[in-house]
């Protein structure tokens, strides 16, 4: 018997899923980051990204980490392990395995162009 809970999280993947796929369809041609372009992406990311000491409790409690500050590039590669499958996170991968290169070029360009204690929220 599957559990609500199972089922709850089972949504909002599949609801990820089916908006990301509209949302992020852009190929990567060039892959150099706009602060602009992963303003309008992050929405995807805030969620989780955006509160302090989060803890995602699927499949097991993690701390979500805050990723302002964070160096572009460090942000870039670490969605594209994530993509390739090379980190596990399973939500993680989901998210990621929509995303192209642009976009990930252009989330780390976002988060690199805040800081540790901002919120991380779209900017307008
Ligand atoms: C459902 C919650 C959730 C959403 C939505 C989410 N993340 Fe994450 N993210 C996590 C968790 C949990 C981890 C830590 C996983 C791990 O330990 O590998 C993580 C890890 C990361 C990391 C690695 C950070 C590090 O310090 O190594 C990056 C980068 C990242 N996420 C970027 C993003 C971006 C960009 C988006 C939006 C496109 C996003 N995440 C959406 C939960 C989420």
């Amino acid at each position: 018997m599957i559990s609500m809970k199972k089922l709850y999280v089972l949504a909002q993947l599949a609801l990820i899923t089916s908006l990301t796929s509209v949302a992020f369809t852009s190929q990567a041609a060039e892959v150099t980051g706009s602060v602009e372009a992963g303003n309008g992406k992050v929405w995807l990311c805030t969620g989780c990204h955006s509160i302090p000491d989060y803890r995602a409790d699927y499949p097991f409690i993690y701390r979500v980490p805050m990723l302002g500050g964070q160096n572009a590039g460090y942000i870039a590669t670490a969605l594209s392990e994530y993509k390739k499958g090379e980190r596990k996170h399973p939500t993680m991968r989901s998210i990621a395995g929509s995303l192209s290169d642009q976009d990930m070029a252009d989330l780390g360009a976002y988060y690199a162009a805040q800081t540790a204690s901002s919120p991380n929220n779209p900017l307008k």
